[in-house]
C-alpha cells in the first residue's frame, strides 16, 4: 500500500465530504428550479457533478494506492432556504470548509512525508481557489441584484457560461 492506514481513513472521511457537498448542491438546485430560477438551478446542478468527481478522484486513488475504500454515513444536506443570498452564502461556507480539509490533507501528506499523496493533492488546492472565488463573485452579484431583482443574477449566470475557467479533461474510467 503506498498510503498509511491514517492518510487512508482521512482519505475516506474526504470521499464523504465531497459527497456531502454534492448532495448539498443538488438540495440547492432543486430549490432554484422550485422557484423558477433556471440558470441558478443549472449552475448548482452543475457543481454537484462537480463534487462528485471530486469524490470519485478520492474513491480511484485510494484504489490505485492499494487502500480500502470506506464512505461514512453522509449528514441529510440542509433544505430550506429563506433567499437565495442564504443559499449561496451556505455555499460560499461549504467551500471555504472543503478548502480547509484540503489543506488539513495537505498537512498530513507533510507530515508523513508522503509525496505522492502531496502531489495528487495540488490539483484540489487550484481547484479550491476556482471553487472559493467563483462563488464568491456568485454571492457579489447576488447581495448587487437583491430579492426583487434576481433576473439579473440569472442574466450574469447566462452570459457567464462558457467564459468558464478552463477544467481539466475529465478523468478515464
Ligand atoms: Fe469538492
Ligand atoms: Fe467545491
Amino acid at each position: 500500500m503506498l498510503i498509511s492506514d491514517s492518510m487512508n481513513a482521512a482519505i475516506n472521511e474526504q470521499i464523504g465530504n465531497e459527497f456531502s457537498a454534492s448532495l448539498q448542491y443538488v438540495s440547492i438546485a432543486s430549490h432554484f428550479a422550485s422557484e423558477t430560477l433556471p440558470e441558478l438551478a443549472a449552475h448548482f446542478y452543475n457543481q454537484s457533478e462537480e463534487e462528485r468527481d471530486h469524490a470519485m478522484r478520492f474513491v480511484r486513488y485510494v484504489v490505485d494506492a492499494g487502500g480500502r475504500v470506506e464512505i461514512p454515513a453522509i449528514a441529510m444536506p440542509k433544505a430550506d432556504f429563506k433567499s437565495v443570498e442564504e443559499a449561496v452564502q451556505i455555499s460560499l461556507e461549504q467551500e471555504k470548509t472543503v478548502t480547509q480539509q484540503i489543506n488539513d490533507l495537505v498537512e498530513l501528506s507533510l507530515k508523513e512525508s508522503d509525496h505522492i499523496t502531496h502531489n495528487f493533492l495540488a490539483w484540489f488546492l487550484t481547484e479550491q481557489l476556482e471553487e472559493v472565488s467563483s462563488m464568491q463573485d456568485l454571492l457579489k452579484v447576488v447581495q448587487r441584484a437583491g430579492d426583487t431583482n434576481l433576473l439579473f443574477v440569472e442574466d450574469y449566470l447566462a452570459r457567464r457560461k462558457g467564459k468558464a475557467m478552463s477544467k481539466p479533461a475529465p478523468l478515464a474510467t
